[in-house]
């Protein structure tokens, strides 16, 4: 079919599966089977295309980055497939928020808990080509996701397993996005596609904010947490605490400093 009716049929079939952003992911997909960006398939509206089962398992509620198998990460593009979470925009700010805390510090040493695809560490070792990273996950799955995302990308960064306790061995600064929802209930179809390791989890901040030796500290939390977490950072001596909103004006990353 030509690409103009593949976009029509599949933005249909996408609203009528309750898709946010129909029109958004129909482009996407199209562009991805043309090998264009979003707005270079309006160049190509009478090229053919074969729509191949995408359109299907985004009409599941299968996150748009796994129907893609690639999805862009602040400067990278990662390979993204159910072994890990999606990385997600609001983790960008965290990332923002890590190169700021060391900025001033040379050949920083930075562990990232839960590295999942690799997104954070992979970043962070993109942006500061100097830092030692460090990822840790428990899941052998994330792990070997990551694994692949560094070889792509040629960056060097190490990646075993491991969990929070690796925290205390010593650092310029631990980062870490962990899983922080209690319930998928009522949430978006789309986050049970993702591992429940990588999304469901309780007291991950505290336990970090406690066990971390490092001069800094930065955690993305979930919608409503960040008070809570900037207690208790501040209740285990850590200083200047701060709260940074995401793009969506929901109180996202807090940090603090030793
Ligand atoms: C919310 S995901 C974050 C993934 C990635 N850092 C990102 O921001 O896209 C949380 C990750 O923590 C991992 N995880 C869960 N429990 C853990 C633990 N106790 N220690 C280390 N990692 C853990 C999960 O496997 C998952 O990869």
């Amino acid at each position: 079919m030509k690409a103009r009716d593949a976009l029509r049929e599949a933005e249909q079939r996408l609203a009528a599966a309750g898709v946010e952003t129909p029109r958004v992911d129909a482009e996407w997909i199209v562009a991805h089977i043309l090998g264009t960006t979003r707005s270079g398939v309006y160049a190509r509206l009478d090229d053919d295309v074969e729509l191949d089962g995408l359109v299907d398992r985004r009409a599941a509620r299968e996150p748009l980055a796994y129907v893609l198998g690639e999805w862009g990460f602040r400067r990278l593009i990662l390979k993204t497939d159910r072994r890990a979470l999606v990385p997600r925009p609001e983790t960008e700010i965290l990332v923002e928020r890590a190169l700021a805390l060391v900025h001033d510090v040379e050949q920083p040493r930075v562990l990232d808990i839960g590295v999942g695809s690799g997104a954070i560490a992979l970043a962070l070792k993109d942006e500061r080509p100097d830092a030692d990273v460090v990822g840790v996950d428990v899941s052998e799955d994330a792990l070997s996701l990551a694994r692949e995302n560094a070889a792509r990308l040629e960056l060097e960064v190490e990646l075993r397993r491991g969990d929070e306790s690796a925290a205390a061995e010593g650092w310029d600064l631990v980062v870490s996005n962990p899983p922080y929802v209690d319930s998928l209930i009522g949430l978006q179809p789309e986050l049970s596609f993702e591992p429940h390791v990588a999304l469901l989890g309780e007291g991950f901040h505290e336990r970090i904010g406690a066990t971390a030796q490092a001069r800094a500290i930065v955690l993305e939390v979930g919608d409503g947490q960040a008070d809570d977490v900037g207690r208790a950072l501040r209740a285990h001596s850590w200083n200047d605490v701060a709260i940074t909103p995401d793009l969506a004006g929901v109180d996202r990353v807090v940090e603090g400093r030793r």
